[in-house]
């Protein structure tokens, strides 16, 4: 079944916008190759932007822009929310190249959206949809609409075609665990080694995306922790915890940012980072029971 059947019965401007970005999508997968160079500008968080993170950025703007569906895009490498003209109530979050530092190491990277209607910055249970794109071995779709998590493959024609079906995240021992073992907080390495100990093997490519996708599909956790100095952690609430934090507990799973589900948290800034543990619900209640109870569990 090919994408745009399977988007049959969602809203007209829902199913255009999923669409469109599977369109630019395309376009993007085609591009790595002669866009590779660093620029010489840094984003706002000041990190060096790959000269990929910018013309992503600016192909998948200028789309919407256009498109006549969207209100209000808020995007990783903008300073601010971007307010469309004309009678789009849409709004989106993008993070347009996730994991662009690996591409001149030739690894997976992708762009994640979260898809609201209307305003940006609220809670991510607000979502109507979520969707990612990686860009791997093979150029994959994954979205969500509130009615399963569906993974499509990009064929030879340039179509996207159905993989796999009302993804749920199964069992699975193993996890990705962002920053530095000597910065981990009292709670976060009780966790780690609960589950050291328990047989979880490591799995981080440093692509945010592609190993979430793995985890969805092969069971356990992923997390970028808060730190010794950096309690928030790094990656971006709007742009990378909240889409995928959506899609994983469409599939079952949960969410959390070490007390709480991370897609109840109310934004107060587009830049904001949080804490981060994506994955089955097993590993998400371990880290909220430790940081709850102290280290008596
Ligand atoms: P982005 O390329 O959008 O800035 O995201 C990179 C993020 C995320 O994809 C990944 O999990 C994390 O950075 C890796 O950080 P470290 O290099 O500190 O491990
Ligand atoms: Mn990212
Ligand atoms: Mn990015």
């Amino acid at each position: 079944m090919r994408l745009e059947e399977h988007l049959a019965d969602c809203d007209e401007d829902l199913k255009e916008l999923i669409l469109r970005i599977g369109n630019v999508c395309k376009t993007i997968a085609s591009g790595f190759a002669s866009h590779q160079t660093y620029s010489d500008t840094q984003n706002i968080y000041g990190e060096q932007q790959m000269a990929l993170d910018k013309w992503a950025d600016e192909v998948i703007i200028a789309d919407l822009k256009k498109s006549g569906i969207v209100k209000y895009l808020a995007s990783e490498e903008q300073p601010e929310v971007l307010k469309f003209k004309g009678t789009g109530s849409l709004g989106v979050t993008l993070d347009p190249l996730d994991g662009s530092s690996l591409i001149d190491v030739n690894l997976a990277v992708g762009t994640i959206v979260g898809i609201y209607r209307g305003r940006v910055l609220a809670p991510g249970k607000e979502m109507i949809g979520a969707m990612y794109v990686l860009y791997g071995p093979l150029t994959t779709l994954t979205y969500t609409v509130k009615k399963g998590v569906h993974d499509f493959v990009l064929n030879p024609d340039g179509e996207y075609v159905l993989m796999k079906e009302n993804i749920k995240i199964p069992e699975g021992k193993i996890f990705a665990p962002g920053a530095l073992r000597k910065n981990y907080l009292p709670g976060h390495l009780k966790w780690m080694e609960t589950l050291e100990s328990q047989g979880y093997k490591i799995r981080f490519s440093g692509s945010f995306v592609a190993d979430v996708h793995q985890i969805l599909h092969k069971g356990g956790v992923f997390t970028y922790p808060g730190y010794v100095g950096k309690e928030q952690g790094k990656l971006r609430l709007l742009f990378e915890a909240n889409p995928l934090g959506f899609i994983v507990e469409q599939a079952g799973g949960a969410t959390s940012h070490g007390n709480g589900d991370i897609l109840e948290v109310r934004p107060i800034a587009v830049s904001q980072r949080i804490p981060i543990y994506i994955g089955g619900k097993d590993e998400i209640n371990l880290i909220e029971k430790i940081n709850k109870e102290g280290l008596r569990t």
